[in-house]
């Protein structure tokens, strides 16, 4: 998928600099060139020549060396590939790039290029989430610097959380979702997509339910679908037509929607958008329980529902690969959507405001922050359907596999 595509690797200095070396043997089983540049602290990590032997190229780091910039100056360099990545991508070389620093080859090879760039960010969970990071690639993002990773996971460090570089698989597949993107990137996958309230009887005519009009889980499902994903969506009762081009189950309660997730069989995809009842009726009774002259009103004991993103997101072999909740909330969005991720264990949570004022319920327009473990993403207003295919991009990505007009992260 890579052939005759030609990478700048750039290589920083990070534990995982020994990655790249994975790396280069990955693109090159591609079909790729790789030509390296090395940080001088990534030299302390990675030996050139390990660079050179595997990429059979020669490898850059000196900016006033007289040889390479008479052959292959650093402007050129910058400009003779067709993308350039940075592996492993350290705090540092993040905050020059944010800063607009020249101050080695790497850094002015990233300033002078007219090429995208891909960073995969690798260090220390604290140094991850610092407020000064979170700044820097808040600002490469805006410009358009793509990124993969960090993954979650056990450091060198001895310490755990956000930081961990991707794996070169990853980073390859990131790199021919950018240079070759697919038109069907989630072909293959299997899909399951919650959307629209649940009702959950008191008696036969009675029922709670809220006010979701399943509009965004319907346009995720025809999204997912749209880039090739085989989708099943399980659909609380709503008012909206089944989409086209996928399998929908109708389901009324709580309840009937798990049975109908767990009947999905094996899938590679979850998302959790229905609004599910948190609660049912614990007797609901078996005929309409009827109003009597000088009687009290009935009092209703509730029990909880089954909690069905909890249920899906369990560590396990029929695990989804991927599985995304919605936090629809009223106060304290992003703080509430944060714990719920860590609650439920679930990958990414979408989380947005719900309050009458903001009108989401029914609306055609929806603001949402999307919640992983690299960090918080605000997302523009946008139409429901233009949230479904950024969520469905994102999540091609995630496989490895952006569409066209999403071609990075
Ligand atoms: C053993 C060791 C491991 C390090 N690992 C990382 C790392 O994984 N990520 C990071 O951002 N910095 C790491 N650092 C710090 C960087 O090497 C240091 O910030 C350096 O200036 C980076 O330079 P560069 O970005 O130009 O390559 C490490 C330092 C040491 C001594």
């Amino acid at each position: 998928m890579l052939k005759g595509k030609r990478i700048l690797l750039i290589v920083a200095g990070g534990i995982a600099a020994f990655k790249a070396l994975e790396l280069i043997r990955r693109l090159r089983e591609r079909g790729a060139s790789v030509r390296c540049v090395l940080t001088d602290a990534g030299a302390k990590f990675v030996t050139p020549l390990s660079l050179q032997a595997l990429s059979e190229d020669r490898v850059y780091s000196d900016m006033f060396s007289l040889t390479d910039e008479s052959e292959m100056g650093h402007i050129q360099l910058s400009r003779d590939a067709d993308l350039l990545v940075v592996a492993p991508a350290t705090a540092n070389i993040l905050a020059r790039m944010a800063g607009g620093l020249a101050d080695d080859l790497a850094a002015t090879v990233l300033l002078a290029t007219d090429k995208p760039v891909l960073a995969a960010p690798a260090m220390n969970v604290r140094m991850w989430t610092h407020a000064a990071t979170v700044a820097n690639v808040e600002t490469l993002r805006q410009r358009g610097i793509h990124f993969i990773g960090p993954n979650d996971g056990a450091m060198a460090c001895n310490e755990f959380g956000p930081g961990r570089m991707s794996e070169p698989e990853e980073i390859a597949d990131a790199i021919e979702g950018l240079l070759a993107p697919a038109e069907r990137p989630l072909a293959g996958k299997r899909a399951v997509v919650t959307s629209g309230p649940t009702r959950e009887a008191i008696d036969p005519v009675r029922y709670i339910s809220n006010h979701s009009s399943g509009k965004q889980g319907h346009a995720i499902a025809s999204a997912l679908a749209a880039l090739g994903a085989d989708v099943t969506l399980v659909s609380g009762p709503v008012s909206i037509a089944d989409p086209p081009g996928l399998t929908t189950v109708h389901v009324d309660s709580a309840d009937q929607m798990l049975a109908a997730c767990l009947a999905a069989g094996r899938i590679d995809i979850a998302v959790c958008a229905a609004a599910v009842a948190d609660w049912k009726a614990a007797r609901p009774a078996g005929s309409k329980i009827k109003k009597k002259a000088g009687m009290a009103p009935p009092s209703l004991e509730l029990t909880p529902n089954p909690d069905i993103l909890a249920t899906l997101s369990k560590p396990g072999q029929q695990r989804p690969a991927l599985v995304v909740g919605f936090a629809a909330e009223t106060e304290n969005l992003v703080a509430n959507a944060i714990d719920k991720r860590q609650r439920k264990g679930c990958d990414w949570i979408v989380a947005n405001d719900v309050s009458p004022a903001v009108g989401t319920f029914g609306g055609e327009r929806n603001t949402v922050h999307l919640i992983s473990a690299s960090g918080v993403e605000d997302w523009p207003t946008l139409a429901k359907g233009e949230v479904a295919m950024r969520l469905a991009g994102r999540i091609a990505l995630h496989f490895g596999r952006p569409p066209k007009a999403e071609a990075a992260e």
